[in-house]
């Protein structure tokens, strides 16, 4: 099943790239990721490797390489035209990069990254858990996750099928990211509002 969620959430995406920061994405997304930049802490005085998964455009990591100049940015995703997108709009060449691939199989090193990103791209993934383990191995210990995404709302369920959507869609509480969280090693730091029912919730590597 999990090939097929891929498959059909990267034509999603691919269709959706050219007109992904118009409008709703624009002011509700980048609300977001300026809220979620509050509470961020990377050193600012020396190289920080990050990783953003799911990075769409790539407007997290550009707010982020402007934000700490010394920063080295990964973006990963499976679309080759959000990718696209991103590499068109990269303002921090060669600070920052993007990489075609799936979070569940992230080509990257053990230990690669001081911190990693998701921001309202966790919910499309078909196997979760998966995606945590992979999160664990990659980060550096005392690395950081910093989950941005819905939590279940309006009372609709925790896994809801939108057309168009390419499959389901899962919207996680804080118990259930905790519990996700712990399976794979890691520890949760806090949870923090954003914006409605984007929740952002920090998870740290061990040491
Ligand atoms: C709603 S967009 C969010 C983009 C960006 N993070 C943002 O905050 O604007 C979700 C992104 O996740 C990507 N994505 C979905 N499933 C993925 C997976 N399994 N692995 C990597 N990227 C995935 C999509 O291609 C899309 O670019």
């Amino acid at each position: 099943m999990t090939p097929d969620v891929l498959a059909a959430k990267t034509r999603v995406f691919d269709r959706w790239a050219p007109n992904y920061d118009w409008l709703f994405t624009t002011v509700f997304y980048q609300a977001v990721h300026q809220r979620l930049l509050s509470y961020v802490h990377l050193p600012s005085d020396s190289p920080a490797a990050v990783l953003d998964m799911g990075c769409g455009t790539g407007k997290l990591l550009n707010r982020l390489a402007s934000q700490y100049p010394q920063l080295q940015g990964t973006g990963l995703d499976l679309s080759p035209e959000m990718l696209r997108q991103a590499r068109s709009h990269n303002g921090h060449r060669p600070r920052l990069i993007f990489v075609q691939g799936a979070s569940e199989a992230m080509p990257f090193a053990d230990h690669q990254f001081r911190a990693a990103f998701s921001t309202i791209s966790f919910l499309h993934y078909p196997d979760p858990q998966q995606v945590f383990k992979e999160i664990g191995r990659i980060l550096q210990p005392e690395g950081q996750f910093y989950l941005v995404d819905y939590t279940p709302f309006f009372g609709l369920g925790t896994r809801q099928n939108m057309a168009g959507l390419g499959g389901p869609m899962h919207f996680y509480s804080s118990q259930q990211r905790e519990n996700l969280a712990a399976h794979a090693g890691l520890i949760c730091n806090a949870h923090h509002p954003l914006l409605g029912p984007v929740l952002l919730s920090v998870f740290q590597k061990p040491v």
